[in-house]
C-alpha cells in the first residue's frame, strides 16, 4: 500500500487536470482495505484509471486507487470459462489476454481506457456489448467496516453505464476482484452496422482490430488531447417526443429501449445543435465525435462544464429534450 499526501492528479484523470487530492492511497489487495476501513478520511473516492470523470478542484478528502493485479482462471464448464481479475489491472489488457486465449465476449470493448473494477462499477459498453454481459460476481471490502462482500450481477442493479456502486451503495465498498464468464466457442456480436461491415472473418483477433480502428478514428487519444469519452449519455425518450424529432429530422438516427421508448445519439443532436468542431475557451466539442468534449490545452473543470452546460441549453432548445452527462463531475 502506498499513501501520498498531497496527490497531484494531473497524470490520473485522461482530461488531465492540474488538481491535487488531500490523501491519495494506492492499496495491493483486500487486506490493504480492511486495514484502513472506518478510518479514512471524507469524503471518499474510489477511481479507477481516471478516465470518466472531471475533476473541479483539489480533492479534499482521500482518493482510492487499485493496484490489485491477477487474471487467473477460476472454473471452467464445457463452453464458458471463469476467470477472476485484480480490479486494478488495466481493462484493455485483459480485453488483449481474452483474444490471445480464445475467449469470447469481451472483444467488442477493446480500448476502452480504464481499470477492470472501474469497468465494473460504470458498466462500460461499446458496439452492442456491455461488461455486465459477461460479469458473473464483483467482489468487494466495504469501507466502513472491512468485511468481504460478493456482488451477484443481479444485485449489482446494472443499466446503461449504471450500478449499485454509483447509486444506493457509492462510496462504500470498493472492488477488489471481478469473476468473468467467457465463451470458449466463437460468439461474435456484429449487430452494430460499422463493425459488421468492417470484419469480413469474425475472428477474435479480426474484431479487436476492427473495434481499435473504429473507435481511432472517431475518439481522441487522451495523451494528446485530455477528454473522457462520451461526455453525455444518449437520452432514452418516450416514443411521442421522438416522432416529434423525426418530423423536423426525418434522416435521426435511433435504437429501440423497451416498450415505447427510444434512444436517440446526443452525438447526433449536438452536431444538430451545431457545436461539433466548436470551441468555448479552451474546451472543444471534438471535431469527429460530438459526443466527446476536450481540453485543448489548459482547461480547468470550469471550462470544461461551460461548454457542456451551453451545449446541453442549445440542445434542449432544439429538441426539448435534456441531457445527463456520463461523466462524474468531482
Ligand atoms: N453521430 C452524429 N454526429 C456525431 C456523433 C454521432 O451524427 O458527432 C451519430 C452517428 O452517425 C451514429 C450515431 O450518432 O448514427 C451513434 O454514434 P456512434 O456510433 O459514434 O456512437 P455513440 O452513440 O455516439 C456510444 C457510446 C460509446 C461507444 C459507441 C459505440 C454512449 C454515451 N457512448 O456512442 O461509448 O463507443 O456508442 O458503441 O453510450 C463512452 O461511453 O465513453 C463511449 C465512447
Amino acid at each position: 500500500m502506498k499513501i501520498t499526501e498531497n496527490c497531484p492528479l494531473k497524470g490520473r484523470n485522461t482530461f488531465g487536470m492540474d488538481v491535487t487530492a488531500r490523501c491519495l492511497i494506492d492499496y495491493s489487495c483486500p487486506e490493504d482495505l480492511q486495514a484502513l476501513a472506518g478510518e479514512l478520511q471524507q469524503p471518499v473516492l474510489v477511481m479507477g484509471g481516471g478516465s470518466n470523470l472531471l475533476f473541479m478542484d483539489d480533492f479534499k478528502g482521500t482518493i482510492l486507487h487499485s493496484l490489485i493485479e491477477g487474471i487467473e482462471i477460476a472454473g471452467e464448464s464445457d463452453d464458458s470459462v471463469y476467470v477472476r481479475v485484480g480490479s486494478g489491472v488495466t481493462w484493455d489488457d485483459f480485453v488483449a489476454y481474452a483474444v490471445l486465449k480464445g475467449w469470447w465476449g469481451i472483444e467488442n470493448l477493446s480500448a476502452i481506457p480504464g481499470d477492470v473494477g472501474a469497468g465494473a462499477v460504470q458498466n462500460i459498453g461499446a458496439y452492442g456489448v456491455e461488461i455486465k454481459d459477461v460479469i458473473e460476481t464483483v467482489q468487494t471490502v466495504s469501507l466502513e467496516d472491512g468485511t468481504c462482500r460478493d456482488f451477484s450481477m443481479e444485485e449489482c442493479e446494472y443499466a446503461y453505464r449504471q450500478s449499485i456502486f454509483k447509486n444506493s451503495l457509492k462510496g462504500r465498498y470498493a472492488v477488489t476482484y471481478v469473476i468473468f464468464r467467457l465463451g470458449l466457442k466463437p460468439c461474435p456480436k456484429l449487430g452494430y452496422g460499422a463493425l459488421r461491415q468492417a470484419v469480413e472473418d469474425p475472428t477474435l483477433k479480426n474484431i479487436r482490430s476492427a473495434v481499435i480502428a473504429i473507435r481511432n478514428s472517431k475518439l481522441p487519444d487522451p495523451q494528446v488531447l485530455g477528454n473522457a469519452g462520451s461526455f453525455f449519455m444518449n437520452p432514452v425518450v418516450p416514443e411521442s417526443d421522438f416522432e416529434r424529432i423525426r418530423e423536423m429530422y426525418p434522416d435521426v438516427p435511433s435504437y429501440p429501449a423497451g416498450e415505447g421508448m427510444v434512444k436517440v445519439p446526443a452525438g447526433w443532436m449536438i452536431e444538430k445543435a451545431g457545436w461539433k468542431g466548436r470551441s468555448l475557451g479552451p474546451a472543444r466539442c471534438y471535431e469527429k465525435q460530438a459526443l466527446v468534449l476536450v481540453n485543448t490545452g489548459g482547461a480547468t473543470g470550469a471550462d470544461i462544464r461551460r461548454l457542456a452546460d451551453t451545449i446541453t441549453a442549445d440542445v434542449r432548445n432544439l429538441f426539448g429534450i435534456t441531457l445527463s452527462t456520463e461523466v462524474n463531475y468531482i
